[in-house]
C-alpha cells in the first residue's frame, strides 16, 4: 500500500479548510475592532464564511463528523428513554441523526442552513429508504420552521455560533419546544487556553454555559462530559434537556 493511499484526504481536505477558516476568523476577530470594520459587518462575514465552509465541505468532500449516528442518542432511543416522536435535528448536516431517528419511527425534520446538507440529507434518507423532511434555514432568524417537536436534537451547531447568536438561536429553540420536550445537545466544551480564545467563540461553549442559557427554561441533566486537554477539541459535554411548564 503506498502513501497516497494509506492517508485520507477525504478527511483530511476539510480539515486544513477549518484550520485556515478558524486562523482567519480569529484574525478578522482581531483586526476588524482595530480597523474599526462595525461588529454587524464582521459577523455577517464570519457567517458566511462558515456557511461556504459546511457547502463546500459537504458537496466536495466526506465530512471528518460524518460518522453515523452519535452514541448517546442511539443509547436514549434504544434504550426506550426517548420514545418515537415528532422530532428537529438543528444542524441536521450528515443527515445521520435523521436517517437513524426516521428507521426507529420519528417523524423527522432536518433543519441546516447550508443547501448542500439539506441536499445530502434527501440523498441519504432515499438511500435509507426512510422518509425525513429537510428544510433549508438559518436557526437564528428561522423563518421557514414552524410548530412545536416532541424533540429536538443538535449536535454541534450551538457552539458553531457567536454569542450574541447563541441567544436568537435559543429564542427559536423555546419557540419550536413545548413544555416536556426533550432536548438532546452535544457541544464542545472546556475552558480556553489564551491562545484559544480569538476563535473560541464559534467552536465550543465555555463550562457553566449550557446551565446559565438553559436553565431558566429547561430542566438539565449532563449526560456524557469528557475534558482531555492533550487532545484537541479538547473536550464536549452531552446534555438531556426537558423544556419546563405545566407538564414537568
Ligand atoms: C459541526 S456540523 C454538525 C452536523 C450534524 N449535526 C452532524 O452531526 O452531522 C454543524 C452543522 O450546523 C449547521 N449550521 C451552523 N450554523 C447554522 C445556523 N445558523 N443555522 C442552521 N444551520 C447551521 C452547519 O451547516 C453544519 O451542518
Amino acid at each position: 500500500m503506498n502513501a497516497q493511499t494509506t492517508f485520507n484526504f477525504q478527511w483530511l481536505s476539510p480539515l486544513g479548510i477549518a484550520v485556515v477558516l478558524f486562523l482567519l476568523s480569529g484574525a478578522i476577530n482581531i483586526l476588524t475592532p482595530i480597523a474599526g470594520i462595525k461588529s454587524r459587518w464582521r459577523e455577517a462575514g464570519l457567517m458566511s464564511m462558515m456557511k461556504s465552509f459546511y457547502n463546500i465541505t459537504y458537496s466536495r468532500f466526506r465530512a471528518p463528523w460524518d460518522i453515523g449516528p452519535r452514541k448517546e442518542l442511539v443509547e436514549l432511543v434504544e434504550s426506550g428513554r426517548i420514545q418515537p416522536c415528532k422530532a428537529i435535528d438543528l444542524g441536521s448536516g450528515t443527515a445521520s441523526n435523521c436517517v437513524f431517528l426516521a428507521q426507529r419511527g420519528f417523524d423527522v425534520t432536518g433543519v441546516d442552513y447550508a443547501a448542500a446538507a439539506v441536499e445530502l440529507g434527501r440523498k441519504r434518507a432515499a438511500e435509507a429508504g426512510v422518509t425525513a423532511n429537510f428544510i433549508q434555514d438559518d436557526l437564528t432568524p428561522l423563518r421557514h420552521v414552524t410548530g412545536t417537536f416532541d424533540l429536538l436534537v443538535d449536535y454541534g451547531t450551538l457552539d458553531d455560533l457567536k454569542p450574541s447568536n447563541r441567544e436568537l438561536y435559543l429564542r427559536n429553540v423555546l419557540l419550536l419546544a413545548r413544555p416536556g420536550s426533550r432536548f438532546v445537545l452535544y457541544c464542545f466544551e472546556w475552558t480556553p487556553r489564551w491562545w484559544e480564545r480569538p476563535f473560541f467563540f464559534s467552536l465550543a461553549c465555555e463550562p457553566g454555559e449550557i446551565e446559565r442559557r438553559f436553565g431558566p427554561h429547561f430542566h438539565i441533566e449532563c449526560y456524557g462530559r469528557q475534558v482531555d486537554y492533550s487532545r484537541w477539541p479538547a473536550g464536549y459535554a452531552v446534555y438531556l434537556m426537558t423544556r419546563k411548564g405545566w407538564t414537568t
